[in-house]
């Protein structure tokens, strides 16, 4: 939530930032700004809206050589020119960016600043007026926000101009994502790789409560007391062509047909030299010595992690829990001896993920983190990584990584059922090969789900999703996907449920996309289908290959009855792309979200 950049070297920093802005946007996109320093001083753009908006009142006559930007996703203050990023001090010296929220914001005021003419309701424009007023009590620029920062209590990521001292920019995080960038001649700082991919791919990360100065010639990094800490930069694995939608309208439709390739990766970057498919020894010894997974997320990543207990159950024998992170946090339930908390994230950055992994390891515990970003928060705190190989994921609806994130749950729960003796009844190696295969005919089938999304959610206020077993988990994901993109008020739900409240809804044409892919509860599905049409709802049914019946609307391609979330969510996600599609909605800038939710 929130990007923010900065630029200081020989070329003109307009277009850098503002490149470095919508690769960011997917962050936060209800306002943004730019800062550019030069001979003549400081020059702040910001507007409400998106990058585009900025771009055009950003005074093109303006050059400089340094610069700081932010694209906003609003915490403190309705999203407004006012209230968008950077914030100058009362003088006009100092010019901040800041991605996180200062809990203690309103104390400071009080405490520090009740003389100062606040402009804006946000908390980062506290921390602009303390570096000045420390500023004017004689400090210098580095110690002024070496205090500040002592002060601040929440999560930051800040790049800072002071028009004094025009060769250089101060940035500092804590919680909140930060790298620095090199290149000769220029440095960068970015919430993201991907922000600055295009001028360099050697980045240094930036860990919590550390001040890095920055000209462009160097870049100096402290702890708060001012020590120097040295780190060694790494490669940042990104393809810039992977951060552009190409031919494709919209990234979500990009990422949704990349699920075939993804498969593909993930059964190559997790095959051994026996072609089997398995995890780090340490990651299996990890989960063998717990009495108890507990697997926290969020959102879409819930979703996949419901699927991972299924697995880790029923192919690994062990028992496992699935929380929300944002109540888990505060509301733990009793743990066992034992327990191994597995975080599943694709960005790595939920702060509400984060907050519990803090808390966990404070209490002594080991944690695995699944996600798509290599050295990500929840990467480094954790004690073992699983990578999900998915690529960049930039649509805010989560699609790829969703079955990125099945595929390596039910890896590693093969890969401990393997470790004790548990043999697996088929190939994991051969069954994901058939789903990428099934995937690429749901892939090609976008003209059944766009009529789909005609027939059953043109005009629809609301829209139920059913499912038993398997088919449930997913039902749950369908109705995230659909009211996140289409606004359109969706349910999951477990199919056998209905009937004990929620069938109340169910009213002439109400659209239920059923799901029927579990042997074992076929007949109880369709039974459910059948309740609700008998109340007037407009039924749609998608089954799979063996199950179908005469009136299915679609039949997926077979695939094993455990891996059915990877191939049965496609139609699902299409059929949400092109019902918001139709309404005229940003499919890949939904309102209100974001795509790294880094506030709790
Ligand atoms: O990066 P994470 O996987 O931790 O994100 C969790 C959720 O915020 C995310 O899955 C969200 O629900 C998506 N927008 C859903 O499409």
């Amino acid at each position: 939530m929130c990007g923010i950049v900065g630029y200081i070297g020989l070329k003109d920093a307009r277009e850098i930032l503002l490149n470095g802005l919508e690769k960011m946007e997917y962050r936060g996109y209800d306002s943004a700004g730019l800062a550019m320093r030069n001979a003549d001083g400081v020059h702040v753009f910001k507007e409400k809206g998106r990058i585009a908006d900025l771009r055009r009142v950003v005074d093109e006559s303006v050059q400089a050589t340094t610069g700081i930007g932010h694209t906003r996703w609003a915490t403190h203050g309705a999203p407004s020119r006012e209230n968008a990023h950077p914030h100058q001090s009362v003088s006009g010296r100092f010019t901040l960016v800041h991605n996180g929220v200062i809990e203690n914001y309103e104390q400071l005021k009080r405490e520090y600043l009740l003389d100062v003419p606040l402009k804006s309701d946000t908390d980062t424009e506290v921390i602009v007026q303390l570096i000045e007023l420390f500023a004017n009590e004689g400090l210098d620029t580095e110690a002024a926000f070496r205090k500040t920062l002592q002060l601040l209590k929440g999560s930051y990521a800040l790049a800072l101009l002071d028009r004094e001292q025009a060769e250089t920019i101060f940035a500092a995080k804590n919680k909140s994502p930060l790298l620095v960038g090199l290149g000769e001649d220029f440095n960068v700082v970015a919430s993201d790789a991907m922000a600055m991919i295009q001028v360099t791919d050697q980045f240094v990360e930036l860990m919590d409560k550390e001040v890095v100065i920055v000209t462009k010639e160097k870049v100096i990094i402290q702890n708060l007391a001012g020590e120097e800490m040295k780190r060694a930069p790494y490669t940042a694995e990104l393809d810039a062509g992977d951060i552009e939608k190409g031919t494709y309208p919209h990234y979500m439709l990009k990422e949704i047909d990349e699920q075939p390739l993804v498969m593909r990766k993930i059964i190559q970057a997790y095959q051994n030299d026996q072609e089997q498919l398995t995890v780090d020894q340490s990651i299996v010894q990890a989960v063998n010595a717990a009495d108890r997974l507990y697997i926290i997320a969020c959102g879409t990543s819930y979703h996949a992690g419901l699927v991972g207990k299924k697995y880790l159950e029923a192919i690994a024998n062990i028992p496992t829990e699935v929380h929300v992170a944002s109540e888990f946090v505060y509301d733990m339930p009793l743990l066992s001896k034992k327990p191994l908390f597995i975080f599943i994230s694709q960005s790595g950055e939920t702060a509400d993920s984060r907050a519990v992994l803090v808390k966990v390891k404070e209490l002594g515990y080991q944690a695995l983190t699944i996600t798509n970003v290599q050295g990500s928060t929840l990467s480094r705190e954790a004690d073992y990584t699983l990578l999900l190989h998915a690529g960049p994921e930039i649509a805010v609806a989560s699609t790829k990584a969703y079955t990125a994130q099945i595929s390596v749950l039910a890896i590693l729960a093969g890969a401990v059922a393997e470790s004790r003796g548990l043999k697996l009844p088929f190939s994991l190696t051969q069954e994901l090969g058939i789903v990428a295969n099934a995937m690429e005919v749901l892939c090609d089938a976008k003209e059944e789900f766009e009529q789909m999304a005609r027939d059953y959610l043109a005009t629809t206020r609301n829209c139920f999703f059913i499912g038993r077993a398997l088919d449930y988990y997913v039902s749950l994901e369908s109705a995230l996907k659909l009211k996140e993109i289409s606004y359109i008020q969706a349910e999951g739900f477990a199919g056998g449920e209905l009937k004990h409240g929620t069938i109340a809804l169910i009213e002439e044409g109400t659209p239920v996309i059923a799901l029927a892919t579990q042997e074992s509860v076929n007949l109880n599905i369709r039974g459910n289908v059948k309740e609700v049409a008998a109340r007037g709802a407009n039924t749609c049914v998608i089954s799979m290959k063996g199950l179908e019946s005469e009136d299915d609307r679609y039949v997926i391609p077979a695939v094993h009855e455990l891996l059915t979330p990877l191939v049965s969510i496609i139609p699902m996600q299409l059929i949400a792309y092109y019902a918001a599609l139709h309404r005229n909605c940003d499919v890949d800038k939904p309102r209100n979200l974001a795509k790294s939710v880094t506030v709790e």
